[in-house]
């Protein structure tokens, strides 16, 4: 018997993948420190915000396998269709050194790696949102919760057939994994939230939307394009929720959380330096890992990382003396500003946008065909 297939991938069956390096583990296993799973009787769900993103929810679902066009073709030379100053050790000398295809291959692998994180952090949201579910105390946020656990596996699904057409992937980065371990084994509910929804996927999320808005490859625009979209509901979430809870914790507890927020921002901003890729490709690792660090269009970039975290954190009111502290020391505290509505409408509306040229090209494929078989038909008779 062979496995279940997933269709639409052609003749990769399954998620198949090839780790630029060997996985030792299949696996990780966490300890989760949480005891309490919250029921409730009274089934009255309250809030209308969340109703109505429950609703949204259920009603915006959508099947990777063919929302997606996966018959689209990636460039093994250049999977994102991007100039070379997006690459993260462009103008260094090791790259000066480089021919075409040492050029391809480094393309090939930052992308990788690149997807790889966004696969391993999407699968840390589902684990997150499954256990959300659990603990958060109210009805109303489960019922959201649930559709966002069936989001957060559509997204696994979605970078997985796209790491299975690039034919390469990357084990979870360890700066990745620690964070992870840190929010998932956390008991308090809003920590688990903040720590995923907030910071690891806000992160994602600004990254997401890079590509999208700079890639000339349709198969990548279309696959962040949609998976941002969902996201636009998970963030709202987290407003809705965390700006109501806030205010109900103390000032010291409030403070806790700050500190998290800037240690983990700290952490996401200097750790993820691709350092594993520079190994894998037998660069000189610290001279890379310098270099990124300081190269001023991977400084640029990695605080454009911060557009979608901190209005948000602003919004649900962790935004004291410890957090402006460390956005203002990051160089970002002037996202602050950004209005997050507005970025999240265009979110919605760019994922439609792509869904409505894909049915204008393929009404205008079916008019060609009809034309193309009128006039067989004419010629026979
Ligand atoms: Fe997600
Ligand atoms: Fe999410």
């Amino acid at each position: 018997m062979g496995r279940p297939g997933l269709p639409g991938l052609g003749e990769a069956k399954v998620l198949e993948f090839h780790y630029a390096v060997p996985v030792e583990q299949t696996g990780w296993e966490t300890q989760d420190r949480s005891g309490t799973v919250r029921f409730r009787w009274d089934y009255d769900a309250e809030r209308a915000e969340l109703l109505a993103l429950y609703d949204k929810g259920k009603r915006k679902q959508w099947d990777a396998a063919d929302r997606i066009d996966w018959s689209l073709e990636i460039d093994p030379e250049n999977p994102l269709q991007v100039p070379d100053e997006a690459v993260a050790i462009f103008g260094s000398a090791a790259w000066e050194r480089m021919g075409p295809a040492e050029r391809a291959e480094v393309r090939r692998h930052m992308v990788a790696w690149q997807f790889s994180q966004f696969l391993h952090g999407e699968q840390g949201a589902l684990v997150c949102t499954a256990k959300i579910v659990q603990n958060v105390p109210d009805i109303d946020a489960k019922f959201y919760g649930a559709t966002q656990v069936m989001d957060e596996a559509r997204h696994v699904e979605a970078y997985g057939r796209y790491l299975t057409k690039l034919g390469l992937a990357y084990p979870i980065n360890r700066h990745l994994q620690a964070l992870l371990d840190d929010v998932l084994t956390d008991s308090r509910w809003d920590i688990t939230y903040l720590g995923m929804q907030v910071l690891i996927e806000g992160l994602a999320l600004a990254a997401f939307g890079l590509i999208r808005n700079q890639t000339g490859d349709p198969l990548a625009r279309a696959l962040n394009a949609y998976v941002m979209q969902d996201e636009a509901r998970h963030v709202m979430f987290g407003r809705h929720v965390l700006r109501a809870y806030y205010p109900e914790l103390s000032a010291a507890e409030r403070e806790e959380r700050e500190e998290l927020c800037a240690e983990a921002c700290w952490l996401m901003r200097d750790r993820f330096l691709a350092e594993e890729v520079w190994e894998r490709l037998g660069l000189d690792v610290d001279e890379a890992i310098s270099f990124v660090r300081e190269s001023e269009l991977q400084v640029a970039f990695r605080s454009l990382l911060f557009t979608r975290i901190v209005p948000t954190l602003k919004d649900i009111g962790l935004f004291g003396p410890k957090v402006r502290q460390a956005f203002t020391e990051m160089g970002v505290i002037g996202f602050e500003s950004v209005d997050l509505d507005g970025v999240m409408a265009e979110d919605e509306r760019t994922a439609e946008e792509i869904d409505a040229a894909r049915r204008a090209a393929a009404a205008r494929l079916a008019a060609r065909q009809a034309d193309v078989a009128a006039t067989i038909a004419t010629g026979a008779s």
